[in-house]
């Protein structure tokens, strides 16, 4: 049966909002209050990446296709890790996902491809969600390097990841010279480049679990790119950072998603 074991977390279209580190608790009730008016109702899912502070009163006051989740988190369950935090805190504080492997931790906090492949372990031992992020530098791009790049992110980062645990992931392409430089990749590269995550997959695992996982394209997603974007071949959801920050343009990127995935 196509899809029986491997189904994807998420079938409908997946907005994340990636706030990084930004909103206090009373900033982002603020927010939540705002985006509810804004927003018209939707069929597609839509999750919110918090900071830690935000998971427990953000997930308290949202209902529906609304998901709560982190940003980051360790490997390890517990112990003498300062300033860490476990997956079983972020699951007791309402989180449902989590983001793993960001360019901007993988820069400045210098995580490696076997750091992040422990993290999605645990994330899947633990019943969250993770969202994998991969994705190239602009030099990469340029010295024709991308697909070696993205298979080296998802051989290692998913490495003992069965294909029934595959369903549970979702992968974030996220080309690092795109991320909060208002340089959206053209609906061209985002599709061939989305074929050759599907292809990678492919070989790892096999063409039903290529089809079937939920790929997101992130990258200086925007009022302006989302409708053509959402409409680009094999792209299933967008992680958002800058436009997610303000409710009217991140309820704005939602609508203009509609009538979506081609799948
Ligand atoms: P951006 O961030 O939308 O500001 O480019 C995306 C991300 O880093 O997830």
């Amino acid at each position: 049966m196509p899809g029986k074991s491997k189904k994807r977390a998420v079938r409908s279209f997946l907005q994340v909002a990636n706030w990084k580190m930004n909103k206090t608790i009373r900033e982002a009730h603020e927010f939540i209050k705002q985006f509810m008016q804004v927003h018209t109702s939707s069929n597609q899912a839509i999750w919110f990446a918090v900071p830690f502070t935000d998971i427990r009163s953000v997930h308290d006051i949202v209902q529906g296709n609304f998901e709560v989740g982190a940003q980051n988190m360790n490997d390890a369950t517990s112990g003498a890790y300062t300033g860490e935090i476990a997956a079983q805190m972020l699951l007791e504080a309402g989180a449902t996902f989590v983001i793993v492997g960001h360019s901007e931790r993988r820069k400045y906090f210098h995580e490696d491809d076997a750091f992040i492949n422990r993290k999605v372990l645990r994330a899947l031992e633990s019943s969250l969600k993770p969202i994998l992020c991969i994705g190239e530098t602009y030099d990469e791009r340029e010295d024709k390097a991308t697909e070696a790049v993205l298979e080296k992110q998802l051989s290692e980062g998913l490495k003992g990841v069965s294909s029934e645990q595959i369903g549970t992931c979702i992968i974030a392409y996220e080309p690092v010279w795109a991320i909060g430089t208002g340089k959206t990749a053209t609906p061209e590269i985002v599709e061939e480049t989305h074929a050759s995550i599907r292809n990678i997959l492919e070989k790892l695992y096999d063409a039903e679990v290529a089809k079937e996982v939920c790929l997101l394209y992130g990258g200086s997603v925007s009022a302006v790119s989302a409708q053509v974007l959402s409409k680009t071949p094999g792209v299933d959801g967008f992680l958002i950072g800058t436009a997610s920050l303000d409710p009217e343009s991140f309820a704005k990127i939602i609508a203009l998603s509609e009538n979506d995935l081609a799948i």
